[in-house]
């Protein structure tokens, strides 16, 4: 069965074709950072609006790299939630509209979720669940137990900025231009990870919850008294303290809940330090590790195609009468609670 997704929550318009939840035929994402860029943060107006003028043609691509007409196409999914309206509204009924002219079946999609089922292509049918699965981009820090694909209880998440969004705030105060993630992590290759002791907010308080406002306080009062300190060792400091809250918060909830599968996705999770980090710490508990490549990681619409799959065959179709929902969370069960 091969869907068509098409992704468009924030800044990238994107579209991918997938058979069966694990076959990536093509995965097309055309980035606005650029931009973006000199505003020093996604500016919705200009998403929307570049997600009108770019849709069809990422679309267009996506069958085009599948070698697939539109009649070989089984279901249309999109994202609908969560994310920027005036985005999300683009890529939603664009997909709808395909979907209705096809006479095809149209699936509305969790963004937070597909990051979620993101590692599991090549794993799904592999005993991978069940699994703690982490997912931190820049609009979301949540730590799940996921035991099947769609079925999911969240153990904890961020209670003020989410770890992404710490990275782009402390990139802007060090003057490192937008997004912040990949340039502090380049920056922190030449830092001492050690020079500065950031706090680790809410690392031993027994609860699954991320707190990250204060780190990027403290980073402001830092730097406010040492004007002249090395941009490297504040940019390793403070990507050590985010890592190992992460890393820490992730391993203790496997320990807990006895489960011996490990999983990380979302732009944050393509750190290098984050991931030489977490996968340490599962080698010495003996913990099977996922993460998936890079492109899977970061927005697209492989992973909204993935999900479809799963969600279409159990749940069935969404109505076309599906809406936005900019500001939904993971939702506590899976499938989005089934649309509830
Ligand atoms: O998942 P994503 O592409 O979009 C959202 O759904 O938010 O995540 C984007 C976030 C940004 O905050 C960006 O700074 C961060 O992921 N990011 C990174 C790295 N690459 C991207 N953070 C730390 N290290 C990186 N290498
Ligand atoms: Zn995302």
């Amino acid at each position: 069965m091969k869907i068509l997704g098409v992704e468009t929550s924030c800044d990238e318009t994107a579209a991918a074709v997938v058979s069966n939840g694990t076959e990536i035929l093509s995965n097309v994402v055309s980035s606005q950072v650029a931009l973006h860029r000199p505003y020093g943060g996604v500016v919705p107006e200009l998403a929307s609006r570049n997600h009108l003028r770019l849709i069809d043609s990422v679309v267009e691509q996506a069958l085009f790299d599948a070698r697939a007409s539109i009649d070989e196409i089984d279901g249309v999914a999109a994202t609908y939630g969560p994310g920027l309206a005036s985005s999300l509204l683009i890529g939603l009924n664009v997909a709808k509209g395909i979907a209705f002219a096809a006479g095809k079946p149209f699936v509305a999609i969790n963004h937070v979720e597909a990051h979620l089922y993101s590692p599991l292509f090549a794993n799904a049918a592999r005993g991978a669940l069940p699994m703690i699965s982490l997912i931190v981009s820049g609009g979301h820090t949540i730590l799940a137990h996921a035991t099947a694909i769609g079925t999911h209880e969240i153990l904890g998440q961020t209670v003020d900025d989410a770890a992404g969004e710490a990275f782009d705030k402390v990139a802007k105060l060090l003057d490192l231009g937008y997004p912040g993630g990949p340039e502090i992590q380049n920056r922190a290759e030449n830092g001492n990870p050690r020079a500065i002791d950031f706090p680790r907010s809410m690392l031993h308080d027994g609860s699954y919850d991320f707190s990250f406002s204060g780190l990027k306080t403290s980073v402001l009062y830092f730097l406010r008294k040492n004007p002249r300190s090395r941009t490297g060792d504040v940019c390793a400091s403070f990507q050590e303290a985010v890592v190992d809250v992460l890393v820490g918060k992730t391993v203790r909830a496997a320990a807990d809940l006895r489960v011996k599968t490990v999983s990380a996705s979302g732009g944050v999770s393509i750190n290098r330090r984050f991931r030489e980090k977490l996968g340490a710490e599962c080698a010495q508990r003996g913990l099977q590790l996922l993460l998936a490549p890079a492109a899977l990681c970061a927005d697209n619409a492989a992973m909204i195609a993935g999900l479809a799959y799963y969600q279409l065959s159990r749940s069935g179709p969404s109505d076309f009468s599906m809406e936005i929902a900019p500001s939904m969370g993971l939702g506590a069960g899976g499938f989005s609670c089934q649309h509830s």
